[in-house]
Order: C-alpha cells, then sequence, then structure tokens
C-alpha cells in the first residue's frame, strides 16, 4: 500500500509539473502588459482548461484522497477541502474565457482581464502547492499533525 502511495505521489508530482508549465506560460503571456490578440489567450486558457480536466478525474477517480484517508486519516478535512476547490477553479476558467471572449479575435486584451489571468494562475499553483504537501505527508511518512 505505502509503495502503490508513493508511485501515486510520483505520478502526481509529474502531472503538476506539466501543469505549472501550462500554467507559466499563460502568466508570461499576461506579464506586464496586454496580450495582442484574443485568440491566442483564449487558445491558451482552452489548452489549460482541458488540462486541467484531465488532471482533476486523475485525481478524483485515481484517488489521492483513496491514498490520502487510507494513509492519514488524520488530513480529511485538508483533503475535502482541496477536492471543492476544484469545482472552483473550474467555474472561474470558465469565466476567464469567457471575458477574453469579449474582445474581438485579433485585439487586444484588457489589462484587467490579464491580470485576473494571473490572479487564477496564482490561485491553481496554491491549489497544486497545497495538493503537494498533503500527498507528501499522507504517503511518504511526513506526517501532519493538523486536523
Ligand atoms: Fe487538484
Ligand atoms: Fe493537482
Amino acid at each position: 500500500m505505502q509503495e502503490t502511495a508513493a508511485a501515486f505521489a510520483e505520478e502526481l508530482g509529474h502531472e503538476h509539473a506539466s501543469l505549472l508549465k501550462q500554467l507559466e506560460e499563460l502568466e508570461t503571456m499576461t506579464a506586464g502588459s496586454t496580450v495582442s490578440a484574443a485568440g491566442v489567450l483564449i487558445e491558451s486558457l482552452r489548452a489549460v482548461r482541458a488540462a486541467l480536466h484531465r488532471h482533476f478525474l486523475f485525481e478524483e477517480k485515481g484517488g489521492y484522497m483513496n491514498h490520502v484517508l487510507a494513509n492519514a486519516p488524520q488530513l480529511h478535512r485538508r483533503t475535502e477541502e482541496l477536492l471543492a476547490e476544484h469545482t472552483h477553479i473550474g467555474r472561474s476558467v470558465e469565466e476567464l474565457i469567457g471575458n477574453a471572449a469579449a474582445a474581438s479575435p485579433g485585439a487586444p486584451i484588457s489589462a484587467e482581464v490579464c491580470e485576473q489571468v494571473r490572479q487564477w494562475v496564482k490561485l491553481v499553483r496554491g491549489h497544486e502547492a497545497g495538493e503537494n504537501k498533503l500527498v507528501m505527508e499522507a504517503c511518504c511518512g511526513d506526517i501532519g499533525e493538523e486536523d
């Protein structure tokens, strides 16, 4: 069981690394100024949305929850909170795509939408970092004391 959990933690780490790369690209694209073409940003947001959708399914069905709860039932509350964030992250990327799509294709995206994208990237990064910490605590012997 411990071995399976460690393998899962490793796979999760790879998934997060690939996701973080996409987030970094979004951040670079919207850093400092408006992006020149709405279509480019929308395409990137849609790609991240698809990647997140697959990633959330992996976490929910593959079950980091199962691994966490089997190894560290005391982390139950934090696990539930992180899983609940998936809904919020999914909804907010839809909103971002809607806001970006409000600009005409080829038109610049507003500074406000760029800022919303950067804030969203921050939110997702925080979520993934929280999961890494949780899974390490539960699966790899770094026992958490809370919950
Ligand atoms: Fe997650
Ligand atoms: Fe994740």
